[in-house]
């Protein structure tokens, strides 16, 4: 028995934020990030048409990329005072989420994060209000999803909160808030929706309503994001569509140990200056997880579906998974992403060193190794990692080594 949610409204298409207006409420709060939405002037039509839906509206302006319990805690404790029967939480990955657990909190304001990051124990929201999530970005999906990625600076880890209870009620597409994307973040999200569709399609938690999104959103991915990222807006545009089929399916399908590793790896080494970006750490890691899962046979023949459908030739599954690692390798030639964190630089470009070193990766391996296994996503994976095994997996995304295990 399994289950299949959506939001109940998906809007779509040039011009779908003015849908913002058949909302019915009293009071709205606008929940946006650094200030894109801003500069581009959606922020100000986004307050218009909830003006003209009747509604009060406030903002929670500021949410920081990869946004932390803090800011969760802060954008909440306003929510308390302004009332709002309306969430619109407005951007990328970052504000939605963030906008997310705000709810959660706003909702059950004696709920910790430690609470909300039970898997599917979340109590029941919408006792005080609805959430719409209007995407600027073309990855996470977050508008369509049941998670919300939250960091824990104090220990420099990423928490999935994972329930149903936050799929969106409302979802804006809008590919008019994606054109404004600068090549890296486009390249970035990108990668994470092409993560997110792949992983779906290999996950244990799979299925007949799970499966035509992400193989659909594949395909869409390998015919529009390198063009996208070059600037073709109309790739641009359909990249937005693309994203938001694999958020269907994955939001219904789960991930799998790519995302793992990635939400332990992000932070882990921010004392070092840097991140490491959400897509640009799925963009490394894909195609070495890829090569530890095929070593299981139902997954193996999965990723041959994938390479079919991506018409990458092979005359037999073994063959095709590995033309499909070759595949994925060259997008990230050609998105200027690094293939190893070894060579990940503070800027996310590749360079000869970059800014984890190695010393220090060695040192906090064990302890990445045994978070990224507890991670919510690992439970979907096709093979479950030992802690030997996940260790020498984070070492083959260090040193790009072959993964032979
Ligand atoms: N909830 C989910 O299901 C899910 C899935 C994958 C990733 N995530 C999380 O989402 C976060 C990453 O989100 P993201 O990749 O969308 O980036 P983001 O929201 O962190 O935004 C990155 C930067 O891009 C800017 N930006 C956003 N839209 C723009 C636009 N249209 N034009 C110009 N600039 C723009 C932002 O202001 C910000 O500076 C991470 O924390 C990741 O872990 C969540
Ligand atoms: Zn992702």
């Amino acid at each position: 028995m399994a289950r299949f949610t959506l939001p109940r409204d998906l809007y779509h298409g040039k011009g779908a934020l003015e849908n913002l207006k058949t909302l019915k409420g009293k009071k709205a709060v606008i929940v946006v990030g650094g200030g894109s939405m801003k500069r581009n002037g959606f922020l100000q039509k986004a307050e218009d048409y909830l003006k003209e839906a009747g509604m009060e509206v406030h903002l929670i302006e500021g949410v920081e990329s990869d946004p932390s319990v803090t800011t969760v805690m802060n954008g909440a404790a306003k929510m308390q005072e302004i009332g709002p029967d309306w969430i619109v939480a407005m951007g990328g990955g970052s504000p939605i989420d963030a906008a997310k657990a705000m709810w959660i909190k706003y909702e059950y304001p004696e709920c910790t994060f430690e609470d909300m990051c039970k898997v599917f124990g979340i109590p029941e929201l919408r006792k005080k209000a609805h959430f719409c999530a209007v995407s600027s970005t073309s990855g996470t999906a977050t508008e369509v999803t049941a998670f919300s990625i939250i960091t824990d600076y104090d220990n420099g880890i990423k928490y999935p909160i994972a329930d149903f209870e936050i799929t969106p009620d409302v979802a804006i597409v809008d590919p008019e808030l994606a054109e404004t994307m600068p090549q890296k973040l486009t390249a970035h999200t990108g990668m994470d929706a092409l993560t997110h569709a792949v992983e779906a399609y290999v996950s244990t938690a799979n299925s007949a309503y799970s499966d035509p999104l992400a193989i659909h959103a594949i395909e869409m991915i390998q015919h529009d994001l390198v063009d996208s990222y070059n600037g073709n807006m109309e790739a641009r545009d359909r990249m937005h569509d693309a994203q938001c089929l694999a958020g269907m399916a994955f939001s219904n399908a789960l991930l799998g140990i790519v995302h793992s590793m990635a939400h332990k790896t992000g932070a882990a080494f921010a004392d070092y200056g840097a991140h490491i970006i959400h897509g640009a750490a799925n963009a490394m890691y894909l195609p070495k997880v890829i090569e530890f899962n095929a070593k299981d046979e139902t997954a193996k023949k999965r990723y041959g579906v994938i390479a079919d459908y991506m018409h990458l030739g092979g005359a037999n599954d073994d063959e095709k998974v590995k033309l499909l690692i070759e595949y994925v390798r060259g997008m990230n030639d050609k998105l200027n992403i690094p293939h190893c964190i070894k060579n990940y630089g503070p800027d996310s470009y590749p360079t000869e060193q970059g800014f984890v070193p190695e010393n220090v990766f060695l040192e906090r391996l064990p302890e990445i190794a045994k978070n990224a296994i507890a991670d919510a996503c690992t439970g979907s994976n096709p093979r479950i990692p030992t802690q030997e095994e996940m260790e020498k997996l984070l070492k083959a995304c260090y040193y790009d080594t072959e993964v032979d295990f």
